[in-house]
């Protein structure tokens, strides 16, 4: 089977033909791989090591294409079905970047006919990184079907435009709560588009962006959610400053780096890198990610959840390297970066 794989640490992408086809287990299912979204983990992964449980391996996670076999136990899916989703990591047969690839049935999204394959590329790595913020951590509660919960309350985004900053600020929204997200002016009108309620630059004085938060929220807020990871001082400062709640908590996806946390405020860090692995806290965070899909599946059969904007950057397994390259430049800022595998 062909695919795309790195040898080593730091080592390039390199397109091979003989990869062995890999068998699903009983709970899962053989995916023919279709698009792949692209996401800064690839770049991390390749160049540091970091989450890889093997090399060679297969990099690529956020899924997009047809199951092609099921497990013997498998009840979700059945050959034909459209999935997508974010696959295990660093793991051998389950990267995208490959013909064919597995993925757990409770960790996969059934694709619903009002979105295409291209569009489920950009959804799966995003809305369960969000999931895990705004659920797991800042305990918002996903709404049931024709429910409406309505808050005064605001929960404060940063970096609302990228893939985790879109979904986390569509579903801060469906659970009921106004949004003020910080993100690039040429953003703005994207993100009230998708639900938020009010945007700041963060290239703006950060006093400047705190007066703007302040004023448009009336300081009720004690959640604030970096979903750049380049945004934790601002963070910081933003509750320290302009929230009045007496409890104080702030997530990041940024779980590299040392915080040094002020007493007041509770400091939590996303680890999606963890999905679908062994071990008690892998396992506690499989089981929450596998809570949270029937709903954001539901969400995404409804339109609430909105797919991001793409944009093809390459066209099969030698366009790979490239594709991921240009992902990284950042020049298609508000959109998914998506690669055509098949
Ligand atoms: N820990 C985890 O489990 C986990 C999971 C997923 C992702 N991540 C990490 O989360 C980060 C975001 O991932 P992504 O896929 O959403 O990235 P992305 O789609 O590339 O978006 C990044 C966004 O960050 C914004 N940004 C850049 N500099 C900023 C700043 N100083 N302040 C606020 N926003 C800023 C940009 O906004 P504008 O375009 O508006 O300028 C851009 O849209 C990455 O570092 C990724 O590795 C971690």
């Amino acid at each position: 089977m062909k695919g795309v794989t790195v040898a080593s640490p730091g080592a390039p992408y390199v397109v091979v033909e003989d990869l062995e086809k890999p068998a699903p287990g009983p709970n899962q299912v053989l995916v023919k791989s279709l698009f792949s979204g692209i996401n800064p983990v690839e770049t991390y992964m390749q160049s540091t090591g970091v989450l890889v449980h093997a090399w060679p391996i297969v990099l690529g996670c956020d899924a997009s294409g047809t199951v092609v076999s099921v497990g013997s136990a498998v009840t979700k899916f059945k050959e034909g079905d459209g999935v997508f989703g974010c696959t295990r990591l660093g793991v051998p047969g389950y990267g995208t970047f490959q013909e064919y690839h597995l993925m757990d049935e409770g960790l996969a999204f059934r694709k619903p006919s009002n979105i295409t394959h291209e569009q489920a590329a950009t959804l799966g790595v995003g809305s369960l990184t969000a999931s895990l913020g705004l659920a797991a951590v800042l305990g918002l509660r996903f709404p049931e079907k024709g429910e409406t919960p309505s808050s005064d309350e605001w929960i404060i985004v940063l970096g609302g435009s990228g893939a985790v900053g879109q979904a986390t600020v569509q579903i801060a929204r469906l659970c009921g709560y106004p949004v003020f997200t910080t993100c690039s002016p040429s953003n703005s009108s994207l993100l009230k588009s998708i639900g938020a309620s009010a945007t700041v630059d963060y290239k703006l004085e950060l006093a400047d962006q705190i007066a703007k938060i302040e004023e448009t929220t009336g300081g009720n807020f004690g959640r604030v959610f970096d979903t750049s990871a380049l945004s934790t001082a601002a963070a910081l400062e933003i509750l320290a400053k302009a929230s009045k709640a007496k409890e104080k908590k702030f997530v990041t996806v940024d779980d590299w780096s040392d915080i040094k946390a002020p007493a007041d405020v509770s400091i939590s860090r996303i680890k999606l890198g963890m999905i679908g692995q062994p071990g008690t806290e892998e396992q506690a965070v499989t089981k929450d990610l596998e809570s949270y899909i029937p709903y954001l599946e539901t969400y995404v059969e409804e339109g609430k959840l909105r797919p991001m904007q793409y944009e093809i950057v390459g066209d099969g397994f030698q366009a790979v390297a490239e594709a991921v390259k240009t992902s990284n430049t950042g020049k298609y800022g508000g959109k998914k970066c998506v690669v055509k595998l098949a």
